[in-house]
């Protein structure tokens, strides 16, 4: 059995250079199946709102609905490590940010992403002091879709490139084990990966990250009805499970009756 993947792992392989493989997953099978399939990290992500609870967005996940989904992905006691996001409101103050990182570690979480920068320091500065690894979340964040009208890329304004740099460097001072980048413009994904000593986990910004992050259902074409447009799906599992309905639909006989 391969040892227990950890924070410290995920530093040692960006130190070795080795890609960091981090898939989303809300549930037993898919979990296990992830794990078995070799994944670094596994994350019950709040995009579960969208790909498995039928939400338009981040923004209606609840605490109950996130917990619900941790121990059902936890039971499936990954070598992965296995992590959960905060959802939409539940870290705006210190306490709430402790209390419910506390009750996502409680349903089997091993790690908390929170999203935003410098504005969110003393939450994770609280979580981290309470003993639970952190992840951040720079660049377009989904919680913040509704103000933002949309999920824009991030960097292409010097403003913005410095903004980033800046909180990617306070979350790694303020003890986040690493940062996922979403939406950045690959040079500045790479300059930030450069820049800090932690891993930085991208989606959609280029290759140039310590490793690489998908919601699941993108990779395998289970969610047809919208695919990033930076995500190859590698298979189109949509397709095969309605071919399979249609083919055992078709072979069901006429009853005598
Ligand atoms: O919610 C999510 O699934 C995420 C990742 C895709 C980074 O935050």
């Amino acid at each position: 059995m391969n040892p227990k993947i950890t924070a410290a792992t995920l530093r040692a392989m960006k130190e070795r250079g080795e890609p960091i493989a981090a898939l989303t997953a809300y549930d037993y099978p898919m979990a296990k199946l992830l794990d078995e399939a070799g994944v670094t990290l596994l994350l019950v992500g709040d995009s579960l709102g969208m790909v498995v609870l039928g939400y338009p967005d981040t923004t209606q996940v609840t605490m109950p609905e996130m917990e619900h989904h941790v121990r059902a992905a936890a039971r499936a006691r990954p070598t992965a490590l296995l992590g959960a996001d905060l959802p939409y409101r539940s870290y705006e103050t210190v306490e709430a940010a402790v209390t419910h990182a506390r009750r996502l570690v409680a349903a089997g979480a091993e790690f908390v992403k929170a999203e935003g920068g410098r504005e969110i320091l003393p939450q994770i500065q609280a979580i981290v002091a309470a003993g639970i690894p952190f992840c951040g979340h720079l660049g377009m964040l989904p919680q913040h879709v509704l103000e933002e009208g949309g999920y824009h890329i991030k960097g292409r304004k010097e403003e913005e490139h410095q903004k980033l740099l800046a909180d990617a460097r306070a979350l790694a001072e303020a003890g986040a084990f690493a940062v996922v980048l979403e939406l950045v413009t690959p040079p500045v994904a790479r300059e930030i990966s450069q820049q800090i000593p932690i891993p930085t986990i991208g989606i959609g910004s280029g290759p140039d990250c310590s490793g690489q992050i998908l919601v699941t259902h993108d990779l395998i074409g289970a969610f047809p009805w919208f695919t990033p447009r930076f995500v190859k799906p590698r298979l189109n599992s949509a397709a095969e499970i309605q071919t399979a309905v249609a083919a055992w639909k078709k072979s069901l006989q006429p009853a005598d009756s």
